[in-house]
């Protein structure tokens, strides 16, 4: 389905380099078929033959973004007892609605941490056949977790004996989950450390896997490849995940300065979704979410958001991760002026959100950055996101791959 052979001429106001955080204004960007073949100051007189010319002004270029934890198979409204409802075929057809939507939005990449019945990978190879519209998928499958942890399902008694299927304990059942995972397709691996707020029956600050089973799965992955995801709200947890020698962490909400100093030491990226507590709260009574599941949100939101400055000051890594599936999909870039608010520089957002997500996933080469000899995953917004952050909730042209899906 990858048939190219069109030529684009992209004439904008100015385009961001996020590696230097320069502006090259006014721009003229080359794509020929699906890569970035010259990007550099106007020189409208030489343009390839047979190119279609695309005006662009008033508008800034950056590179397709990147959305480092979602769940496209997951639904906003759909949560705690309405979840029991929907078989993963469903969640897969949710899936396409939320890949076109998340497109749309910017965001030509993502990272799908946790999908029932290996609806991702369906999605994910759906999008790649070019069945239908969407990013480029990096998916888990089922999350690995510990019985009765967050990433299983303690909604019913145990007379119903449901189980999810990444739960595993022990450390060679660890390994054994992480191998059926990659067979069935998974290209990276998430698994859960702590409890979470939208789990029956968890705290929030208990970790969960021990250290030698979180040893035993990054140790497994990394064996055969694949970048490896931690799900930690609880300091311990967050302490274990890193030791262990994963790539990013998710949420972080509870972590002290030993721990963003052992980051720093070991290079491990913070994915931290400091949106999502506002949805939670404003919205998450009527979408279902358990009652006990609001009063963790009130012990983790505002604390997480304190968690981002500290971590950010420290010059931690940092990716851009929304968990979008809890909230709207298409609502990620609103993520984005909160980053902002406690304690980023625009340029770190966006850096977030390109150049370090490609680097964590080992695809920088490819993507992350505006450049000659790169995939052409193009994006633009009104305005100049370096002086006005918020424009990047309205992305108006998206390019993925060389081919135009939003203009
Ligand atoms: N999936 C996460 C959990 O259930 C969502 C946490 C949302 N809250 C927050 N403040 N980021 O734990």
């Amino acid at each position: 389905s990858n048939v190219y052979a069109q030529t684009y001429v992209l004439n904008a106001d100015s385009a961001i380099d996020v590696v230097s955080g320069k502006l090259i204004s006014p721009v003229t960007v080359v794509v020929e078929d699906n890569k970035i073949t010259s990007m550099g100051k106007s020189n409208r007189k030489a343009y390839p033959k047979g190119a279609e010319v695309i005006d662009l002004s008033g508008h800034t270029l950056l590179p397709g973004l990147y959305d480092m934890h979602v769940h496209l198979t997951s639904d906003a409204h759909v949560h705690g007892y309405k979840r029991l409802q929907r078989t993963a075929p469903r969640a897969a057809i949710t899936g396409v609605r939320n890949a076109k939507r998340t497109l749309d939005a910017g965001f030509t990449s993502v990272r799908n941490l946790g999908a029932a019945g290996y609806a991702d990978i369906a999605l994910r190879d759906a999008i790649y056949d070019g069945d239908v519209p969407g990013p480029r998928v990096n998916a888990a499958g089922p999350s690995l977790g510990i019985t009765g942890g967050h990433c299983d399902n303690n909604l019913l008694t145990h007379e119903h004996k449901v189980f999810s299927e990444g739960v595993a304990d022990g450390p060679w059942a660890v390994r054994k989950k992480v191998r059926e995972n990659i067979k069935y397709g998974a290209n990276l691996i998430k698994f859960c450390a702590t409890g979470g707020v939208l789990s029956k029956g968890t705290k929030v600050g208990a970790q969960q896997y021990s250290q030698e089973e979180m040893t035993a799965i990054v140790t497994e992955a990394h064996l055969r490849g694949l970048t490896v995801a931690a799900h930690a709200h609880g300091t311990d947890g967050i302490k274990s995940a890193i030791k262990a020698g994963v790539n990013s962490v998710e949420h972080v909400s509870f972590v002290d300065d030993e721990a963003i100093q052992l980051a720093k030491d070991k290079g491990t990226y913070f994915s931290m979704d400091i949106y999502n507590t506002e949805y939670i709260l404003g919205e998450g009574e009527k979408a279902g979410i358990l009652p006990e599941s609001l009063d963790k949100e009130r012990k983790v939101g505002a604390t997480q958001r304190a968690s981002f400055t500290k971590a950010v000051k420290a010059g931690v890594n940092m990716v851009f991760g929304s968990d979008a599936g809890v909230y709207p999909h298409g609502d990620n870039g609103k993520q984005f002026s909160r980053m902002v608010k406690f304690g980023m520089t625009e340029l770190q957002a966006l850096q977030a959100a390109t150049i370090n997500s490609a680097t964590l996933l080992k695809q920088h080469t490819q993507l992350g950055s505006l450049e000659a000899g790169k995939l052409a995953d193009i994006i633009a917004v009104k305005g100049n996101p370096l002086k006005d952050i918020s424009v990047m909730e309205n992305v108006t042209f998206v390019m993925k791959d060389g081919k135009i899906e939003k203009q």
